[in-house]
């Protein structure tokens, strides 16, 4: 509305008016006015500006290279121009940012996209659900859902497992400091031991398999059971394809439904669009977030088998589930990365140089391991402060990696899935030097590679 002559009370003579804050420079309004509960930057205390692919500039004019990929959001690299010439072009066109759930092109061109490129070339049915903007939202969307169709209210979820901070994800979430900030008490959930949690020492799911066919167990019955194909923030512990497999027929024996959290994995991390296509199973419920919008865009989705979807209209909303820029950017990189099979051709091949380059720094360090699949692969080191010591090391020699564990044991790798060789190489490198600032001269460098990993099937994933 315009001010006029009776109504306006704010004083526009230029003598009142204050002078504009100036944004200034380095970081002390960060420290100022910024809630503590910030973290990365504390790890990486740069400003940093501009983006493209796997490189990152900061405001003093250094150069980073990504090993971190906006944790998992940015499978696509910083910026790509393809997705960004589709996100300009739409925002150009006056085209509708934001829509709720009401019918828009870009949604209608997303969904068919998605279905065509993704859902049928797997014979996979589901419905495609929006759950809200970030993964926690469809983790939570996908249990109340399985406690609504089932009628049950228990829900299994494992050891080291991360699902998302807010309340019903971290009842599903191992990490104790996390579930601590909760500050009430996380319930109608149990934790059950990942694959290899006891070093292969127990027949996978036999207690789960025994107490459930027992009607004396005292166990009641769960809605689901949550799972992701690999541990992306609970240390890298990647689930076989048996395992996996296994953990499917037991749900189907017992009438469980099987959510399959794929908001880190998914999208392409593992060399499959789904990590879970290389078990071959159909999971019940499917959770995606992170990397589908491929830009770093805010979006989330749930895939639910059509005979599940039981919802009510409006029995899970929220504002924020039609973001058009966002399926633009997601149409985008399915069409640019998803029309063949030659992108998946080249994340392997990264893939197997990573694990191969992990794999000799591991072997130079006694007691240390691989860990992960795909191009979500790290080292742990025995000593559980190593890790982050040599994250911090290689920050300052230019890389940007981070770590994952409960107790941030292991070093986490997570470039870009469109990084190149040389990028690659010489992230490692870094990688390398940084191990041995920090953990002394490596006892033995080249020899062994492929040797010594753990909880990886990397060889199953080629
Ligand atoms: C497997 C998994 N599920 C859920 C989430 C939560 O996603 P968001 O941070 O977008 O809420 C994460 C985040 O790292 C995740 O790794």
């Amino acid at each position: 509305m315009r001010p006029n002559s009776t109504m306006s009370t704010v004083p526009t003579s230029s003598t009142t008016r204050t002078t504009p804050p100036s944004p200034g420079s380095g970081t002390d309004v960060f420290e100022e006015l910024e809630s503590q509960v910030r973290s990365y930057c504390r790890s990486w205390p740069a400003t940093f500006t501009t983006a493209s692919g796997s490189t990152v500039q900061a405001e003093d004019g250094r150069t980073y290279l990504d090993f971190f990929a906006g944790a998992g959001a940015l499978n696509y690299g910083h910026n790509h121009p393809v997705l960004l010439e589709a996100l300009i072009d739409y925002l150009r066109s006056g085209g509708i940012v934001h829509s709720l759930d009401m019918h828009t092109a870009p949604k209608r061109e997303f969904l068919t996209t998605f279905r065509d490129r993704i859902l049928a070339p797997r014979d996979l049915d589901y419905r495609v659900m929006f759950p809200g903007p970030t993964g926690a939202n469809s983790v939570e969307s996908a249990l109340k859902l399985a406690r609504k169709v089932t009628g049950r209210q228990h829900v299994l979820s494992f050891t080291n497992a991360f699902h998302g901070m807010t309340l019903g994800a971290l009842s599903v979430t191992g990490n104790s400091m996390k579930r601590n900030g909760a500050g009430l008490p996380l319930t109608n959930t149990s934790k059950i031991p990942y694959d290899d949690y006891f070093s292969g020492a127990t027949e996978d799911f036999l207690w789960l398999e025994r107490v459930l066919g027992d009607s004396g167990s005292g166990v009641d019955k769960p809605a689901a059971i949550i799972v992701e194909s690999v541990q992306g923030e609970g240390g890298l512990s990647a689930a076989r394809p048996e395992w996996l497999r296994a953990l499917s027929d037991l749900c189907r024996d017992h009438g469980i439904l099987l959510i399959l959290d794929d908001v880190q994995a998914g999208c392409g991390r593992t060399g499959d669009f789904f990590s879970f296509e290389e078990a071959g199973i159909v999971p019940d419920i499917v959770c995606l977030s992170k990397s589908i919008s491929g830009f770093g865009l805010s979006m989330a989705l749930t895939l639910i088998r059509p005979e599940l979807d039981q919802w009510e209209p409006g029995e899970h909303n929220g504002t924020f589930r039609g973001q058009n820029t966002s399926f633009v950017t997601a149409t985008a990189a399915l069409d640019e990365f998803w029309s063949d099979d030659a992108f998946v051709g080249r994340v392997r091949e990264r893939a197997d140089e990573l694990h191969t380059g992990l794999t000799r720094i591991a072997n130079g360090y006694e007691g240390a391991v691989v860990k992960g699949r795909g191009l979500l692969t790290g080292v742990r080191f025995p000593d559980p402060t190593a890790a982050s010591r040599i994250a911090a090391a290689s920050y300052e020699r230019g890389l940007l990696v981070e770590t994952s564990g409960p107790e941030d044991e292991v070093l986490k790798t997570m470039p870009a899935l469109t990084v190149s060789q040389d990028e690659l190489r010489s992230g490692i490198d870094v990688i390398a030097a940084a191990a041995a600032e920090v953990l002394g001269t490596p006892a033995v460098s080249d020899e062994g590679a492929g040797e010594r990993a753990e909880n990886t099937n990397e060889g199953d994933a080629k």
